[in-house]
């Protein structure tokens, strides 16, 4: 299901709402077909990902920003299925990386086919990235190859972790601006520049999508903590000892009342009950205010590189989608 919340308030223009839904239906539809290959095994493996869903927002940004100006309607399509491939293809490799069993509800393709597949099967989706962004034209190939060149450190700098001499809050926010903001950003990009935006603008627009991925993955980490069972099962990130913005300030700050939880954090929340003591006691610490606080200031810095923009739907759907991700609990 894709996830347009900004396009569902009152805010919004019905008709301006509907236009974008069509282009992301028929971008599904083209999502489909591009991952067909030439037996039915890739045609699986490749289509896997695709057909379990996915919230499709980088193809949300685009389209919306490419109502900013006059884009051609192929082009809005390619390039949404360029920087929605790019993600697709990345979460398989992310998800081999990461031991991951599940991805989008339902088991990952290295759980399902093991990690040799799962790797060429995200292969073959960024060969098709890549033959949809030739389509568009050399200056989109530059910005997607330099994109994918900071997906890709993110992801290593990740793997590495910070040095003694890194503050690991700093190495933390550049890993997340490299492997999530990254695209975003470029997804802010294309949607400007198929809609022939002039340059000042298509830097407001570069900044602004770099800005909101963050805050993306920002809110994420929140929701790991706040999100109740209904939801998202709370503290995974926790349990596996994914660094995330609350602990990163936690520790950061170092405060003596706060050693105890600092050590409980750093044991063995393998078991339920340990876990829901943890969960429990961050949800009162004032890290979480914190974590809110950078989020709220964040989504308002997102927002106001919007404003050299052109004024419009576009626009106030674009405003709409940073409080949307701030607040976003799914
Ligand atoms: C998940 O991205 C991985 C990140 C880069 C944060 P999304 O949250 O956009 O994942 P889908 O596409 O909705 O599954
Ligand atoms: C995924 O990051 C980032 C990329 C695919 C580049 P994560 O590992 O943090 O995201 P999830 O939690 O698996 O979606
Ligand atoms: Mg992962
Ligand atoms: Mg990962």
């Amino acid at each position: 299901m894709s996830w347009n919340p900004a396009l569902v308030t009152d805010e919004i223009d019905a008709d301006f709402a509907s236009s974008v839904s069509d282009f992301i239906e028929e971008i599904e539809e083209r999502l489909v077909e591009i991952a067909k290959a030439d037996t039915a095994f890739a045609s699986e493996a490749a289509g896997h990902i695709i057909a379990s869903g996915g919230k499709r927002f980088r193809p949300l940004i685009v389209v919306t920003a490419s109502f900013l100006g006059q884009a051609k309607r192929q082009d809005v399509i390619n390039a949404a299925l360029v920087v929605e491939l790019t993600h697709a293809a990345s979460l398989y490799h992310d998800d081999v990386m990461d031991e991951a069993p599940m991805r989008r509800g339902v088991p990952s393709a290295n759980q399902l086919w093991g990690n040799l597949a799962a790797i060429l099967a995200g292969d073959l989706l960024f060969s098709r990235a890549s033959a949809a962004v030739i389509k568009l034209g050399m200056e989109y190939v530059k910005v997607q190859t330099a994109t994918f060149a900071r997906l890709v450190q993110g992801q290593l700098s990740e793997t590495v972790g910070p040095t003694p001499q890194d503050d690991p809050l700093e190495h933390y926010l550049k890993v997340v601006a490299d492997k999530t903001g990254s695209l975003i950003a470029t997804s802010a990009l294309f949607g400007g520049m198929v809609a022939k935006l002039p340059q000042e603008q298509l830097t407001a627009l570069a900044k602004f999508g770099e800005e909101i991925g963050i805050l993306f993955q920002l809110s994420d980490d929140i929701i790991d903590i706040t999100s109740d069972e209904a939801g998202k099962k709370p503290g995974a990130d926790l349990r596996a000892k994914i660094p995330t913005l609350p602990i990163l300030l936690l520790r950061k700050d170092a405060r003596e009342e706060d050693q105890k939880l600092r050590e409980l954090l750093s044991g063995d929340l393998s078991d339920d009950a340990a876990l829901a003591n943890v969960l429990d006691l961050l949800r009162q610490n004032w890290c979480m205010e914190a974590a809110r606080l950078e989020v709220q200031a964040r989504s308002a810095l997102a927002r106001s590189y919007l404003e050299p923009l052109p004024d419009g739907h576009a626009k106030r759907a674009l405003e709409a989608l940073c409080d949307a991700v701030a607040t976003r609990t799914t």
